[in-house]
C-alpha cells in the first residue's frame, strides 16, 4: 500500500560561463554560442555578435542584418549599431523548457548582399528561483491496521523526467493503539538559496477486515498512434479483490491527473477501460503516464501505472520558408553565387521528419546544405541574360514518411544586365553613290547598330570619326544624326573636285564603362553633265569618253 506525487527536481545553479564556439560551416555560414542566466533583465548583454562572428558594425549594417526566429518568441535583440546580442524579453527557463537540461533556443542572424547566414543558440542556464510544492497542502489516506507500520520514503524516476515519492510502510499498524497518524513531507531542492515545499498527512487506520485490491499488472504499457479518433481502446486495467460482495468491488479512479492528460483519456470507473477522448499529437507529447487507483469499498487501494506511448505519424507537411532572396542577378555573377536561402521544417519524428530538399533540374542553380534546416540556392554556371534573361526555379521538399508529404515552392530570378555586347552594324562597310551637285543637308542613307544589351547599356549613339579628305575635313562633307546614324551630305559635292572618299563612324552604347564598334563608310560621288567638253591632250585620242578617262 502506498502513495505517491511529484516533486519538482532542480539543478544546481552553475557560475555563468561564456562558452563561445565559431565555427566556419561553408562560405555563408557560422555559429555562435552563449550561455546566460534565466531571468536576466530586458536590455541585459548576452554576446559581441560582431566580434564571434568577425563581422564589422559597417557589415551588419550594409547587410541590414536582422534576426530569425521560427514562429516562437524572440527573447533576443540585435544591436546592429553596437554589434551586441541583447534580452529582449525576459526568458523564464522553467517556462521555455519544463524539466529538459540543457536549456537552449536558436536563433538565425542573417545579412543580406551578399547573403550569409549565422545561428546562434544560447543556453539559459537555471538560477534556484521555484520552491518545491505539492500538488496539495493535506493529504488524507486510509490504511488497514494489519499491512506494515513504519513509513519510509521511495524515490521514483518517471519516463518524462519527473519523480515520484513513494511512502511504504515497513511494519504492521495497530489500530487499537492508534487510530490516525499525521507526517509532514519536506521536499527540499539543492539550490543556493535552500528553497523547500511541505505537504501535511493524514493516516486513518482501518479495521483489518478486509482484502486490499490488488492490479493485475503493475505496469500496463500501451502504444496509441497520434490522431487515433475519439473512443479508441488504449488499454484496460484490472484488479483483484479477494473479498466476497459488495466489498469485493473495485472501481478505478485517476486521483492525480494533469490538465493535458485529462482532456485525453477517459476512464471507465467501473470497467478499467481507458479511452482517448481528445487529438493525441505527437509533436506536444510522447508518452503520459496514469497512475490508476483501484479502490474497494473498504477504503483499500492498490495503483496499478498505465504507460501511454504515443505512435508517431507522418501528419505534418515539411514547410519551405524563404528567409532571404535576391530576386534578380547580374549576369556576371560568378557560379556560386546566392540567390536565395530557404529554411526546410517538418514537425514530425524519425524519418517522418527527416526532409529532402532539391530544386528542378533544368536550371543553371543547385542547392546546397548550409545548416541543419537551412539551405542555400547558388548559382552552378555562368550566366547570359541575352540567352536567358529570367528562370524559374521551384523548391521541392519532401519528408520520409509512408507516404512521404512533399511540399514546394516557386520563385522566379531575373538575370540582370551587364554592358557585354558591343553595338553591332550591320555590314562592316557601306558603300552608297550620291549624285553630285546635291543639296546641302542631303540625306544618303541610315546607318544601324544593334545592341544585345538592356536598357542604357543598349541605348546606341553614332559619331563621325573626324580625319582629312584632300586636305578638308570630313566633318565638311559629311554629319551623322548621333541619334539615328543618318549620314548628310554637309555640302554639295563636286565631282571634278572629288570622286569618292571613305570615312569611320563609330557606334558607341550608354553602359558603363560603353563598348562600342565601327563601320567604314565609302562615299561614291556621281557625276553628272554639268561641264561643256574641253579637249585634254593625254585623253585626245578618246574624246567621247572623257568621263571615264578622268575616273583614272
Ligand atoms: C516562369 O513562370 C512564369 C509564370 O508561370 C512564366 O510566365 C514565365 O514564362 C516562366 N519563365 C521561364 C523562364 O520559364
Ligand atoms: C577606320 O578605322 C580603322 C581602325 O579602326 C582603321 O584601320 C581604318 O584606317 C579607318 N578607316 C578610315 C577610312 O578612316
Amino acid at each position: 500500500m502506498f502513495f505517491m506525487w511529484m516533486i519538482a527536481g532542480r539543478s544546481r545553479w552553475q557560475a555563468l560561463v561564456v562558452i563561445l564556439c565559431l565555427l566556419k560551416l561553408s562560405s555563408v555560414s557560422g555559429q555562435a554560442r552563449y550561455s546566460i542566466p534565466e531571468e536576466q533583465a530586458e536590455g541585459s548583454f548576452v554576446g559581441n555578435i560582431a566580434r564571434d562572428l568577425g563581422l564589422d558594425v559597417a557589415r551588419l549594417i550594409s547587410g541590414k542584418a536582422r534576426i530569425i526566429t521560427k514562429g516562437s518568441r524572440q527573447y533576443v535583440d540585435l544591436n546592429r549599431d553596437k554589434g551586441t546580442l541583447v534580452i529582449k524579453e525576459q526568458i523564464d527557463r522553467e517556462e521555455l523548457c519544463g524539466k529538459t537540461t540543457p536549456c537552449s533556443f536558436s536563433f538565425e542572424v542573417i545579412l543580406e548582399n551578399p547573403i550569409q547566414l549565422y545561428r546562434v543558440t544560447v543556453e539559459v542556464i537555471d538560477i534556484n528561483d521555484n520552491s518545491p510544492s505539492f500538488p496539495k497542502n493535506e493529504i488524507n489516506l486510509k490504511i488497514a491496521e494489519n499491512p506494515l507500520d513504519n513509513f519510509k520514503l521511495e524515490v521514483q524516476s518517471q519516463p518524462d523526467g519527473g519523480r515520484f515519492i513513494e511512502m511504504v510502510l515497513q511494519t504492521p499498524l495497530d489500530r487499537e493503539k492508534e487510530e490516525t497518524h499525521t507526517l509532514v513531507l519536506i521536499a527540499s531542492d539543492g539550490g543556493e538559496p535552500h528553497r523547500s515545499g511541505t505537504v501535511r498527512i493524514h493516516i486513518t487506520v482501518l479495521d483489518a477486515n478486509d482484502n486490499a485490491p490488488v492490479c493485475s499488472q503493475p505496469v500496463y504499457k500501451a502504444d496509441v498512434k497520434e490522431n487515433s479518433p475519439e473512443g479508441t481502446l488504449v488499454t484496460t486495467v484490472s484488479a483483484n479483490d479477494a473479498d466476497k460482495g459488495v466489498n469485493g468491488e473495485v472501481t478505478f479512479s485517476i486521483p492525480h491527473i494533469g490538465k493535458d492528460a485529462k482532456q485525453l483519456f477517459a476512464l471507465n470507473v467501473k470497467t478499467g477501460e481507458i479511452k482517448v477522448t481528445g487529438k493525441l499529437d505527437f509533436e506536444k507529447s510522447k508518452t503520459y503516464q496514469l497512475n490508476v487507483q483501484a479502490s474497494d469499498h473498504g477504503g483499500f487501494t492498490d495503483t496499478c501505472k498505465v504507460i501511454v506511448q504515443v505512435i508517431d505519424e507522418n501528419d505534418n507537411i515539411p514547410s519551405i520558408q524563404l528567409m532571404s532572396f535576391s530576386n534578380s542577378i547580374s549576369e556576371d555573377s560568378p557560379p556560386g553565387t546566392t540567390i536565395a536561402v530557404v529554411n526546410v521544417d517538418d514537425e514530425d519524428s524519425d524519418g517522418n521528419g527527416i526532409v529532402k530538399c532539391s530544386i528542378n533540374s533544368d536550371v543553371p542553380f543547385k542547392i546546397e546544405s548550409s545548416l541543419t534546416g537551412y539551405y542555400t540556392i547558388v548559382t552552378d554556371n555562368f550566366l547570359d541574360r541575352e540567352s536567358v534573361p529570367d528562370y524559374n526555379i521551384t523548391i521541392t521538399v519532401s519528408d520520409q514518411g509512408s507516404p512521404p508529404l512533399t511540399s514546394s515552392k516557386n520563385i522566379n530570378v531575373k538575370v540582370s544586365d551587364v554592358n557585354d555586347n558591343p553595338p553591332k552594324f550591320s555590314q562592316s562597310e557601306y558603300s552608297k553613290t550620291v549624285p553630285e551637285n546635291n543639296s546641302p543637308g542631303f540625306s544618303v542613307f541610315a546607318l544601324s547598330a544593334r545592341d544585345a544589351d538592356w536598357g542604357q547599356n543598349a541605348r546606341v549613339s553614332y559619331f563621325l570619326e573626324e580625319k582629312e579628305i584632300n586636305g578638308v575635313a570630313v566633318s565638311s562633307l559629311v554629319s551623322v544624326n548621333s541619334e539615328n546614324g543618318v549620314v548628310h551630305a554637309v555640302r554639295s559635292l563636286d565631282y571634278e573636285q572629288i570622286k569618292w572618299f571613305e570615312f569611320n563612324v563609330t557606334a558607341r552604347d550608354a553602359g558603363s564603362p560603353p563598348l562600342s564598334s565601327v563601320a567604314t563608310v565609302r562615299i561614291i560621288v556621281q557625276d553628272q553633265n554639268d561641264n561643256p567638253p574641253q579637249v585634254l591632250p593625254q585623253c585626245s585620242y578618246m574624246l567621247t569618253f572623257i568621263p571615264r578617262c578622268l575616273l583614272k
